[in-house]
């Protein structure tokens, strides 16, 4: 996707923020419920297309519906929402029960037949459903701009491709252009859901926002917990945890994806990426070790070049993280995850000012669970596109890999996951998101 989607619009009420988001959400009287953070953050977003995804109850359905509620006084302007049966679509809580549930009673007005509130402003919202291939045909001459998707992994890719060619406004409108949608994990749509938004998903400007229960203070999580505890533990990690490496059957690595190299190419895109051990390593215990994985890119075949691993106070950590990018190959860009809050800030300010002076080298704020950061890494290894050097470390290497996420270490997994997504995004993440 063009950068220039995502890009700000040179209307003056989409020109700020803040603005922005106080006209179209917070002052806007069709949105009952005020957002919180998470769900903040995607009505926020204005790249084409977006992913709320994880776990049950995290606020996802509301989400999408204020998302769909957000330019309803503009003139022209036509949502439609989806599900994948007109049963689902009609169920009590699901989306158009609770679109009843905000409308009635306003100045909306709701059509039966056709499904659609029509507001003040003439701006429509309309409620669809896709339970067979041929139904996409029945939106064939319509025109939206939100086209939103409910439980995404109950739909076939195909379909949610089609509905693209239904995305359009007029010349100069100021409203963007939204494919949006909201998911747990698992159902038939699994693979290419993750495919889409989490494994392709930065390199194509495609935003994956994680669901989690916590992210929803609206719901009693406590006995909500309990309902969900009668579920198979794959279901319970996909429903309760948004875990979308948990498939029944599945493995999220298996050591024979990797092959090992004697030599790599020497013309590679280079990243190190050092994942910093939380706590000092105290007698007796088996806590977490330091890592910097050296990992290079051609073509999208990836090399793990070299594993650093110490577990060690932050006078040794720090000696080996400045010799080696002494020994590492010139253009090789440094990254360390930066713990959150004040002391990661100085962390990072003390390694650009004092050791790596002279190094390219940023700090990265690691997003998500671990499980989800390693999701492109498993694909490209699944798809033989990740290759080792030749070293003493492969075995370890391989053991963690083929034990993560129930392993006891996985720091040579996250900073191999660190380094992954460096080295697939195109471009600048900061210019797709807002905040
Ligand atoms: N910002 C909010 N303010 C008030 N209530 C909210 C808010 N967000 C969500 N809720 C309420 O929390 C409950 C769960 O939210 P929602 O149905 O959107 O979650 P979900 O992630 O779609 O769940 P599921 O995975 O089961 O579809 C609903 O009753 C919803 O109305
Ligand atoms: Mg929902």
């Amino acid at each position: 996707m063009s950068q220039a989607t995502c890009n700000s619009t040179n209307h003056s009420l989409l020109k700020n923020l803040t603005e922005h988001f106080k006209l179209t959400v917070l002052e806007n009287k069709w949105i009952p419920h005020q957002p919180h953070p998470k769900q903040a953050q995607f009505l926020l977003l204005r790249c084409k297309e977006a992913l709320y995804g994880g776990a049950a109850g995290g606020g996802k359905s509301d989400a999408l519906l204020m998302a769909a509620l957000q330019y309803v006084d503009m003139p022209g302007y036509s949502a439609i929402l989806f599900r994948r049966t007109f049963n689902d679509l009609a169920l009590p809580k699901a989306l158009m029960d609770r679109a009843n549930e905000w409308l009635s009673g306003t100045e909306a007005r709701w059509n039966g037949e056709n499904h659609t509130w029509t507001f003040p402003s003439g701006a429509k919202l309309t409620f669809g459903y896709l339970e067979n291939e041929k139904d996409k045909y029945r939106y064939q001459s319509a025109e939206f701009q939100l086209i939103g998707f409910d439980e995404l992994t109950q739909f076939l890719e195909s379909q949610y491709r089609y509905l693209f060619s239904r995305l359009r406004r007029l010349e100069r409108s100021p409203i963007p252009l939204r494919m949006r949608a909201a998911s747990n994990p698992g159902n038939v749509g699994h693979d290419w859901v993750k495919q889409r938004f989490m494994t392709e998903g930065l390199t194509y400007g495609r935003i994956f926002i994680s669901a989690r229960l916590e992210d929803n203070p609206s719901l009693d999580k406590k006995t909500y917990v309990e309902s969900l505890s009668e579920l198979d533990p794959i279901t319970k990690r996909q429903y309760l945890d948004g875990d979308w490496t948990a498939r029944h059957g599945g493995n999220i690595f298996l050591r024979e994806w990797f092959k090992i190299v004697a030599e790599a190419p020497a013309e590679l895109k280079l990243v190190r990426f050092w994942d910093m051990a939380a706590t000092e390593p105290k007698p007796n215990t088996d806590p977490d070790y330091t890592v910097g994985a050296l990992v290079g890119e051609q073509n999208g075949i990836y090399y793990v070049l070299d594993v650093k691993r110490i577990r060690s106070g932050p006078p040794q950590v720090e000696a080996l993280i400045k010799q080696t990018a002494q020994l590492d190959p010139a253009g090789t860009r440094t990254f360390m995850e930066q713990e959150p809050g004040s002391s990661g800030v100085g962390q990072i300010d003390y390694y650009a000012r004092q050791v790596l002076q002279g190094y390219s080298f940023w700090g990265i704020k690691s997003t998500g669970p671990k499980a989800e950061r390693a999701v492109p890494v498993s694909s490209a290894s699944e798809a033989g596109n990740v290759k080792l050097k030749q070293a003493p470390w492969n075995g370890v290497f391989l053991d963690e890999f083929e034990g993560f996420p129930q392993g006891a270490h996985d720091d040579i997994v996250d900073a191999v996951s660190g380094a992954f997504l460096q080295l697939r995004v195109k471009g600048d993440v900061r210019a797709w998101t807002f905040g």
